[in-house]
C-alpha cells in the first residue's frame, strides 16, 4: 500500500498468484489430520450415494416384469434409501469437522496478521487510511473463513464426485459417458473465459470496499470536527461517490458470476438431450432403457459437480484477492526491528548522545541534518521552538521509532540500533503529545506499561501528577471505565493519567512531549513540584511550549533550521538575547 486516501485505489489489479493459495493452504495442513477425516467421510459419501442410479438401473431392467419381482423392487427402493441416509449422515459429520477446521484456521490467520500489525512502524501507520488496516483485518478475513471452512474440501471433494461419476458412466455405457466428455472442453472454455474477467471484477470491488471503510472510519473519528463545520452534506456527497461505486463495482462483478449458471445449464440440457439422441438412435437395441436412465441421471449429476466447482471458484477467486491484501499486510517489512545480532540493553545510566544524526520521513526532505548533541545521565533537557521544527522528531529517534538516515544515537555508548528494542524501550517513558487513553478502567491506563503494577503504586504516580483526588471522587474511583480515546475526560485529565502512566513505568529516560500543554496553571506547579522529585537520576527530555514550564531544566536546546541552533541554561539563553530570548520575552508580555 503507498499512501493513500480513502478515495484512492490500493493497487491495479494483480495477476493471479497460486503462491497465495499455497499459502494458504501451509495454514490448512497444520490440520491435515481433520481435513483428511473429512475427505475420507466425503468420498465414502460420494460412493454410496453414486450406487443408487445402479440399483435403479438394476431394478428397471430385471424387476419390472411381473408381480413376483415386487419384493425385490421394494429392496432396491430400500437400498436407494439407505445410500442416501448413509451418504447425509457422514455428509453432516463432515460439516462439523470442516467447520471447525476451517474457524481454526481463520484464527491462526487473525493471529499472525495482528502480531505482525503490532510491530509494523510509526511510518506505516502515518502513511495509509486506517479504516483500510480495518477493513483487512476484520472484513476480508471474515470473507475468507467461509472458503476456508468449506471450500477446501468441497474442492477436493467436487473433483472426487467428477472422478467418481465418470467411472459410474463408463461402468454403465462408454459410449455415452463419451458423449458427456464431449461437452467438457466446450464448458472449460466458456469458464475460462468469465474466470479471467471475474477476477479482475472482484478485485475492483474489494478495492471499493475499503474505500469506502476507510471513509467511513474517517468520519467517525472526525465526527464531531464535522458537525462543527457544518459539513454534513459535503460529507453524505462524497460517501455517496464511495458507496455507488461499491454498488457498480458489485454489480459489475456479479453480472459475470451470474454468467456461470446459465452456462451450465445450456451445457448440461444440450448434452442431456444428445444422451437421449445418440442412446435411443444411435444405440437403438443395445442400450437397455434402464442404462438410458441410470446415463441421464448421472450425466446430470456430471455438470453438478463441474457447476459447484465453478461457484467455488467464484468464492475462491473473491477470497484469492482478500488472501491478497492480507498476505501483502503480513509481509509488510517491518521497518523497525532488531538487528540480527541485537544485544540487550542493560541497565541504563541514561546518557543520550546524538552523533551526526541525519533524518528524513520522506526521501528527500530532510528535517533533522549532521545534528550532534550530549546529554548526561540525570540531566533535564527542554527542546523548544517553533512549531514543525523537528521537536518531537528528535525525541521519536531516542526510542527508535524511525531509523536515521546517517550518524548515531547512541545511550550509554551503545548503538540503539544495535540494542533490542524491547530492551530499549522498556527503559523509557515516553509521553507522546497526544495522549492516548485505552477504553477499560482508570488503574488499567495507569498500569498500562507496567502490568503488575500495585493500586498504591498507581495511585503515588496519580499523587505526583495531582489527579489522585478527582479520581478518588468518581463513583468507581480507579476502576471507573473510560470510553476509548478517554471520552468523558477532560483533555487535561488525560494528560494527567497518561502523564501517570509514564510515571508507573518508572523509566530511566523521560520523554515528555507537551505533556502539560492542557493542564491548568495551578495543576502544572504542582506538577512541577512532583515533577522535581521525580527527574532526579533520570535523564529528561522536556517538549513544551509554555516556556514557563521548562525555564528549570538543566538545559534549553532551540531546534530550527533542521538542528540545534541555541543551547543553555534560561539564564545563558536570556543573556545571548536571541531566538529563544525572542520567543521567552513574546510569551511574557
Ligand atoms: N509522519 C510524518 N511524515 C512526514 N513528515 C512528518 C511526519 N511527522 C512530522 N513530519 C514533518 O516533520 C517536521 C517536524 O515535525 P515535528 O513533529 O518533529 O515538529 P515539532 O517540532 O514537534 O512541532 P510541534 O511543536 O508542532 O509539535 C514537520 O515539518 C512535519 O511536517
Ligand atoms: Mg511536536
Amino acid at each position: 500500500m503507498a499512501r493513500n486516501k480513502y478515495d484512492v485505489d490500493e493497487v491495479l489489479e494483480t495477476p493471479f498468484d497460486v503462491r497465495h493459495l499455497k499459502r494458504s493452504l501451509k495454514y490448512a495442513a497444520r490440520y491435515k489430520g481433520k481435513i483428511i477425516a473429512a475427505l475420507i467421510l466425503s468420498t465414502f459419501a460420494a460412493v454410496i450415494s453414486l450406487l443408487s442410479p445402479l440399483i435403479v438401473q438394476n431394478a428397471v431392467d430385471n424387476y419390472m416384469r411381473s408381480a413376483e419381482d415386487i419384493p425385490m423392487l421394494l429392496l432396491s427402493g430400500a437400498g436407494v434409501l439407505a445410500c442416501i441416509t448413509v451418504s447425509v449422515l457422514f455428509m453432516k459429520k463432515r460439516a462439523m469437522l470442516m467447520t471447525d477446521v476451517g474457524q481454526n484456521i481463520v484464527y491462526d490467520i487473525r493471529k499472525d496478521l495482528f502480531e505482525h500489525m503490532q510491530r509494523l512502524s510509526f511510518d506505516y501507520y502515518d502513511s495509509r487510511p486506517h479504516g483500510k488496516i480495518l477493513t483487512r483485518i476484520i472484513n476480508y478475513i471474515n470473507s475468507i473463513a467461509d472458503l476456508m471452512t468449506n471450500g477446501i474440501v468441497n474442492f477436493i471433494l467436487e473433483i472426487f464426485n467428477l472422478l467418481f461419476i465418470t467411472i459410474f458412466m463408463f461402468i454403465v455405457s462408454w459410449q455415452l459417458a463419451l458423449v458427456t466428455l464431449c461437452g467438457l472442453p466446450l464448458y472449460l472454455g466458456i469458464m475460462l473465459l468469465i474466470k479471467n474477467h471475474q477476477r479482475k471484477a472482484w478485485q475492483r470491488v474489494s478495492n471499493k470496499s475499503s474505500n469506502l471503510a476507510a471513509y467511513q472510519h474517517e468520519n467517525i473519528i472526525g465526527a464531531k470536527i464535522s458537525q462543527m463545520f457544518v459539513r454534513e452534506e459535503e460529507n453524505e456527497e462524497i460517501h455517496d461517490r464511495l458507496a455507488k461505486a461499491y454498488r457498480r463495482d458489485w454489480m459489475g462483478a456479479v453480472r459475470w458470476s451470474n454468467l456461470v449458471w446459465p452456462s451450465t445449464d445450456v451445457v448440461g440440457i444440450t448434452v442431456q438431450a444428445a444422451i437421449y439422441a445418440v442412446g435411443l438412435f444411435a444405440f437403438r437395441g443395445t442400450l437397455t432403457l434402464g442404462t438410458i436412465l441410470a446415463m441421464t441421471d448421472y450425466t446430470a449429476r456430471f455438470w453438478q459437480p463441474l457447476m459447484n466447482l465453478s461457484n467455488l471458484m467464484n468464492s475462491v477467486i473473491n477470497a484469492v484477492a482478500y488472501l491478497e491484501r492480507i498476505f501483502e499486510m503480513m509481509d509488510e517489512p517491518i521497518d523497525i526491528k532488531d538487528a540480527p545480532d541485537a544485544k540487550e540493553m542493560p541497565p541504563m545510566h541514561g546518557d543520550v548522545h546524538f552523533e551526526n544524526v541525519t533524518f528524513a520521513y520522506e526521501e528527500g526532505i530532510n528535517i533533522l541534518e549532521d545534528l550532534s548533541f550530549d546529554v548526561k545521565a540525570g540531566e533535564s533537557v527542554a527542546l523548544v521552538g517553533p512549531t514543525g521544527a523537528g521537536k518531537t522528531t528528535i525525541v521519536n529517534l531516542i526510542s527508535r521509532f524511525y531509523d536515521l538516515n546517517g550518524g548515531v544515537v547512541r545511550i550509554d555508548d551503545r548503538d540503539i540500533s544495535q540494542v533490542t528494542l524491547k530492551s530499549l524501550r522498556s527503559q523509557m517513558g515516553i509521553m507522546l503529545q497526544d495522549s492516548f487513553i485505552f477504553s477499560g478502567t482508570i488503574l488499567d491506563n495507569i498500569r498500562y506499561g507496567k502490568l503488575d503494577a500495585t493500586l498504591e503504586e498507581c495511585r503515588a504516580a496519580c499523587k505526583i501528577v495531582g489527579i489522585d483526588d478527582f479520581i478518588m471522587g468518581l463513583k468507581d474511583g480507579y476502576k471507573t471505565v473510560v470510553n476509548e480515546r478517554g471520552g468523558g475526560l477532560s483533555q487535561g485529565q488525560k494528560q494527567l493519567i497518561a502523564f501517570a502512566r509514564t510515571i508507573v513505568s518508572d523509566p530511566k529516560i523521560l520523554v515528555l512531549d507537551e505533556a502539560t500543554s492542557s493542564i491548568d496553571a495551578k495543576t502544572e506547579r504542582y506538577l512541577q513540584n512532583g515533577l522535581n522529585h521525580l527527574l532526579k537520576g533520570r535523564t529528561s527530555f522536556i517538549i513544551a511550549h509554555r516556556l514557563s514550564t521548562i525555564r528549570n531544566c538543566d538545559r534549553i536546546m532551540y531546534v530550527s533550521n533542521k538542528g540545534i541552533t541555541e543551547c543553555g541554561t534560561h539564564e545563558e539563553l536570556m543573556e545571548k538575547r536571541g531566538d529563544y530570548y525572542k520567543l521567552y520575552t513574546a510569551q511574557s508580555t
